[in-house]
């Protein structure tokens, strides 16, 4: 079974977007007017369940970080069970479906049941970050990659920034999930001889009306981080976008001092090539 793009489908995975119902896709929309039932995530807001008509069954699954009320697996079963009774169902989910959002563990549920979906794609939060604080992910001959990154690791080990490909001079990471793993993140990159003066931008429930926009120095970031309610959604941005944006604002450029990573031959912003051990 694979994915299709028609109404048909038995189950539509819907990109809720960060938040703003004008940032839903007029795909989206139509799915969640014409469904039967909605499973959704306890990060989708009251507006956008606003859209969905009053005799429609809600109901919420209630994933966020650290609470998950209803299991992973429960959820699957639940998808397939109210698929086969030939409700039309959307599972609505926070921002992209694809992106940390599970959807290849519910995905798979309804292929094993031979249960028809599709995806309807969403904004994710990187993108609506990025559109409110008004920076280009990529910058031409700066910052050439842009990586999506969870902060959060399923076996609790820890935030590995060279691992993740964090200090690769020219890369844009969007930390998802980073709140916890903030000290670690702050740590690592610190140890790996980035400045405490190096910017990052957080920002807390992008794309919404009680948007958080948050410059500040890798050597506050947990701090800054710790100051923001624990209900707000928070994506942390650091790299090479932040850095020339930053550039062209202030000086002196406040980029790593000395990066280890095991590229070869890098070249860090500032200084001739590194030799890497
Ligand atoms: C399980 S992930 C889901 C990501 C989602 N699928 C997406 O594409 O944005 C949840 C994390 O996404 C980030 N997030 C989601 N919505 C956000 C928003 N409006 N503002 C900032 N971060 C957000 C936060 O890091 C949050 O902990």
């Amino acid at each position: 079974m694979s994915a299709i793009r028609r109404r048909e489908a038995q189950v539509s995975f819907v990109g809720a977007g960060p938040g703003d119902p004008e940032l839903l896709t007029i795909r989206a929309l139509q799915r969640l007017q014409s469904a039967r039932v909605v499973l959704h995530d306890a990060l989708v807001p009251r507006e956008i369940l606003g859209l969905v008509p009053p005799d429609v069954r809600l109901i919420s699954v209630g994933k966020r970080a650290g609470r998950h009320s209803m299991p992973q697996d429960r959820i699957n079963t639940l998808l397939v069970r109210l698929a086969r009774r030939g409700h039309r169902l959307v599972r609505l989910k926070g921002g992209d479906p694809a992106i940390f959002g599970r959807l290849a563990e519910e995905v798979s549920a309804l292929k094993e049941a031979g249960v028809s979906y599709e995806v309807v794609p969403g904004i994710t939060a990187a993108s609506a970050a990025a559109a409110a604080t008004g920076i280009s992910l990529t910058l031409r001959g700066k910052a050439r990659r842009v990586q999506f990154v969870t902060g959060h690791a399923e076996d609790g080990s820890d935030f590995d920034p060279v691992a993740s490909g964090l200090c690769d001079p020219h890369v844009t990471s969007a930390i998802y999930m980073a709140r916890k793993a903030a000290p670690k993140i702050q740590a690592g990159l610190l140890s790996a001889g980035w400045s405490g003066e190096a910017q990052a931008l957080i920002v807390g429930n992008a794309g919404r009306a009680d948007e958080v926009q948050i410059r500040t120095r890798l050597d506050a970031l947990s701090r800054s981080l710790a100051a923001l309610p624990r209900e707000t959604a928070v994506i942390l941005l650091l790299g090479a976008a932040i850095r020339g944006e930053t550039r062209e604002r202030a000086k002196p450029l406040n980029v790593p001092t000395a990066v280890h990573c095991p590229f070869e031959n890098m070249t860090v912003p500032g200084r001739s090539r590194v030799k890497i051990p």
